[in-house]
């Protein structure tokens, strides 16, 4: 037996006591009740903070010398003085409010970029902005809506001022962003505000929101920060002709307009946020060499850390799922160098997670509960493929009880309750300290319960609905391996045919090479279990296998 499987068994016994007799008191917060008022359209474009009149805005000349930055667990921000504006950098979240969970190692989560910016507030004494370049969501589902609010109250509370507006963003939809808009000036001025220079809703210019720009003041330097949505990736927020209410124009025709607008107010920097591809971006850095600083979307999912040289302009990235923070110090004194960058990985070992945002991801989940989103009609996919419904594991165990009692004994059984009270694995007994449970949570039930599309996250319509309805499902079952049986179990039942039968369990048939190929990954993904490689297959099949027949 190696090493983890060892493990796993030793620790399953004593864990499953822990499982059964813990109850868990659930904090309904009524803070979530405030997150929905304020809001309403109509309102015009506003800047952060009032204008006053500026000293001539400093010539910033960017060095064009690459500061290389590792970004494994050592020193982070390494020899830096205190900048005049800390830039945090962001983008591409794709709905991982927190790392997904199932693997200690994996990096991110706004709980540790909340910790992030302690450190540098709290710790260090910085003035710290925030950034980000869009694509906060991944799809476009209700589930989705409440992220979106609540990570735009995360935003307010790390002090981030501008969003800009990605395929992810208008996905959601006109109307649903529309009523995001902020048309109170002290609610704005505190608010982290969608940015966009070429997005136009409802056909109407001046409806206002997302704003064309914004002008940021903070510790005596100001920043201009506009957005543009990158035309390239017109066709994935709707094929073309279709009516969304949402307008993309080009970025040549609105943006010397926006330009000139901010360099009125005199900034000290100007940063664009390109939510494009590539070449959008540099082409926009080599037009438009007013922005000394161009965050880009679109590069690869955990990029090097190199700022791109484009004339005097940096063109950032910092990657996707929030991983990677960027930080931007401004130097406006050193001519010769007023940058520095460094992306900074939020792993668990240098960075913890800020009880603030835990709050906020226990309301989240509270939100989830409350809505009852796991049982919406808006994620039933009626029909299994198979055209087969699903039956429960210990049904199958009435006649199978090798694999039945094989089975119990795995991970798979035991993964409604991971969700309920964290895991079982000893080494990982902290989290359960405070565990937020996840147990009405689409996304996580979607791989830990059985009949649901563990990708696409939707719930076949005779899968898991909720604890009461469907104690036959908790858990990662037979069924979600073998198909439903329902056709199977009622042939054996009843009185069929052998030709019945043999086509009832033919039906139920599976292979250890299809497990090899397809079926495992659906769910042991990169994301989820990084440790699933092809070449370690063996290693897991080794646990969960289960051979007999009777
Ligand atoms: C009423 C009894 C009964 C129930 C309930 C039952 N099975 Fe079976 N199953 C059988 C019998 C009998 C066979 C054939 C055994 C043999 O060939 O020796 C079989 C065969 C199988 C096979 C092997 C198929 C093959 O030919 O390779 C699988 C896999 C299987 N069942 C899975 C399931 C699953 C999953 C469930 C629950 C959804 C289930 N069974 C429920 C009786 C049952
Ligand atoms: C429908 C989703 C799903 C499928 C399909 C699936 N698994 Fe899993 N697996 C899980 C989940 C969820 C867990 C974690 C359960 C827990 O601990 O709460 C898990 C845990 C495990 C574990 C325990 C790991 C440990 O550290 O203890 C092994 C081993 C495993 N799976 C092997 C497999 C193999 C092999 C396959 C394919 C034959 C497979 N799984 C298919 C969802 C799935
Ligand atoms: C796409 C499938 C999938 C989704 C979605 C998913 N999980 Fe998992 N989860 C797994 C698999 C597979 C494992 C086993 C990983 C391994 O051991 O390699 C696992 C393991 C875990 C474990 C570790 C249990 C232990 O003791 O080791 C926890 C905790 C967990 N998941 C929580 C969650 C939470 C919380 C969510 C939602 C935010 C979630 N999972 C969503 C597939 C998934
Ligand atoms: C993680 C995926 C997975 C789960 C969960 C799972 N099975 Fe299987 N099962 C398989 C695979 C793959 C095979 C084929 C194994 C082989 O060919 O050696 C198999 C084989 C079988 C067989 C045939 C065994 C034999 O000796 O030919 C039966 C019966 C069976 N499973 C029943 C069940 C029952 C009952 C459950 C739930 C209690 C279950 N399985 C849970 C993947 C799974």
């Amino acid at each position: 037996m190696t090493h983890i499987s060892a493990r796993h068994f030793n620790q399953r016994g004593h864990g499953r006591g822990v499982r059964t007799t813990r109850t868990r008191q659930i904090v309904r917060s009524l803070a979530l009740m405030a997150s929905f008022s304020l809001l309403f359209s109509g309102c015009k474009p506003t800047v952060a903070t009032p204008i006053t009149p500026a000293a001539s805005s400093t010539a910033t000349e960017p060095d064009t010398r690459v500061e290389v930055k590792s970004i494994a667990k050592e020193p982070y921000l390494e020899g830096w003085e205190k900048p005049a504006i800390a830039l945090l950098l962001t983008g591409e979240q794709h709905g991982y409010l927190e790392p997904c969970g199932c693997s200690e190692t994996q990096s991110g989560g706004m709980a540790r970029r909340a910790d992030l910016v302690r450190i540098l507030t709290k710790e260090k004494g910085w003035d710290v902005v925030g950034l980000d370049v869009g694509g906060t969501v991944k799809r476009s589902r209700r589930q989705d809506q409440i992220k979106f609010e609540k990570l735009f109250e995360a935003f307010q509370q790390l002090n981030y001022a501008a969003v800009g507006v990605g395929v992810e963003e208008l996905r959601l939809g006109a109307d649903f962003i529309g009523t995001k808009a902020i048309s109170d000036p002290d609610e704005l001025a505190k608010a982290a505000a969608l940015v966009s220079a070429n997005i136009v809703l409802f056909d109407t210019p001046d409806f206002g929101w997302p704003l064309p720009y914004r002008l940021i003041e903070k510790s005596g330097i100001k920043i201009g920060v506009t957005s543009v949505f990158g035309p390239s990736l017109r066709e994935k927020v709707a094929p073309a002709g279709v009516n969304t209410n949402i307008t993309i124009r080009e970025p040549d025709e609105v943006l010397p307009g926006v330009i000139k607008t901010l360099e009125n107010l005199k900034p000290d920097l100007m940063v664009l946020l390109c939510h494009g591809n590539d070449a959008e971006a540099m082409k926009l850095a080599k037009t438009y060499p007013q922005f000394q600083i161009i965050l880009a979307a679109g590069g690869y999912d955990e990029p090097d850390g190199k700022p791109i040289p484009v004339g005097k302009t940096w063109v950032l990235n910092v990657g996707h799922k929030g991983k990677r923070v960027g930080v931007l110090g401004f130097y406006p004194k050193n001519k010769a160098q007023p940058f520095r960058f460094e992306l900074i990985q939020l792993d668990k070992d240098r960075f913890k997670n800020h009880p603030a945002m835990r709050e906020l991801m226990k309301q989240y989940q509270q939100q989830l509960e409350d809505e009852g989103i796991a049982a919406s009609d808006e994620l039933l996919i009626n029909k299994h493929p198979s055209g087969q419904t699903f039956v429960g594991a210990e049904k199958c165990g009435s006649c199978h009880s090798k694999a039945f009692t094989q089975w119990k004994d795995t991970g798979h059984a035991v993964a409604f309750t991971t969700l309920k009270e964290g895991p079982w694995h000893a080494n990982r007994a902290e989290e359960k300290i405070d565990w937020i449970p996840r147990q009405f949570d689409p996304e996580c039930l979607s791989c830990h319960v059985t009949g649901w599309h563990p990708q696409e996250m939707l719930r076949y319509g005779s899968g898991y609905v909720k604890e009461s309805e469907s104690a036959h499902l908790l858990g990662q079952q037979c069924e979600n391996c073998h198909g439903p049986g329902s056709l199977h179990v009622a042939r054996e039942e009843g009185n069929a045919g052998m030709d019945e039968l043999l086509e009832g369990r033919r039906m139920v048939r599976r292979t250890v090479e299809e497990a090899k190929k397809s079926m495992c990954v659906e769910c042991h993904d990169p994301d989820n279990s990084p440790k699933f490689t092809p070449e370690r297959f063996n290693e897991f099949w080794e646990q969960v296998k289960h051979p007999g027949k009777d």
